[in-house]
């Protein structure tokens, strides 16, 4: 069973320093939340949903006003126990909740294993798919960017 709920300060020392002081200020200022999963006191998966515009044009022409998940991330030894699909049915219930009827993901071509996940989970490839954008790469020094060619896809909210 998986525990999950929006990041906290207390949470830190189980993220890379830098990602986290990233997506904790977007999330106190109302711009995304980081939803974690927690089996008792261990992070099994996280992710963030982004509602701020995207900065990238070719995001923002692609996913238009719409708020999407970025990073979803699952321990190795807890994959594979829909632990995802969790993560993401919380994401979706959140955002519905908060008058949001749309949510979309971006999923590099490569990962066809993942865009397979989102697809059984209602997601829709969308006509400017696949597109090019720059991920970003977390280190201890900060972000970096990455190009990458990925699928968008995004799934109506009811
Ligand atoms: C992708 C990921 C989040 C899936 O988490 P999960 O808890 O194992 O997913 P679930 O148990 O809910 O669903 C399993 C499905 O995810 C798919 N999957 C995608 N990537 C996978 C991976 N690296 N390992 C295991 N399963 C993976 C499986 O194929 C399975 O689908 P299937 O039943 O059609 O074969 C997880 O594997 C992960 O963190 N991978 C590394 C980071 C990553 O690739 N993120 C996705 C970027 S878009």
């Amino acid at each position: 069973m998986m525990e999950i709920r929006p990041a906290t300060d207390s949470d830190s020392p189980h993220f890379e320093e830098a990602f986290f002081a990233d997506r904790l200020a977007r999330q106190n200022s109302g711009r995304g939340w980081l939803l974690t999963g927690w089996h008792d006191a261990e992070l099994i998966g996280h992710l963030y949903i982004r509602v701020e515009p995207p900065e990238q044009p070719a995001v923002r022409i692609a996913l238009p006003a719409v708020p999407f998940i970025q990073g979803i991330n699952v321990a190795p030894p807890h994959q594979g126990n829909g632990h995802a699909k969790t993560l993401v049915t919380a994401a979706e219930r959140l955002l519905h909740t908060h008058g949001h009827t749309k949510v979309g993901i971006a999923v590099p071509v490569e990962h066809v294993d993942a865009a397979r996940l989102f697809t059984r989970l209602g997601y829709r490839e969308q006509p400017h798919s696949p597109i090019s954008l720059l991920t970003d790469i977390w280190l201890p020094t900060g972000r970096r960017s990455r190009p990458e060619t990925c699928f968008v896809l995004i799934k109506p909210l009811r």
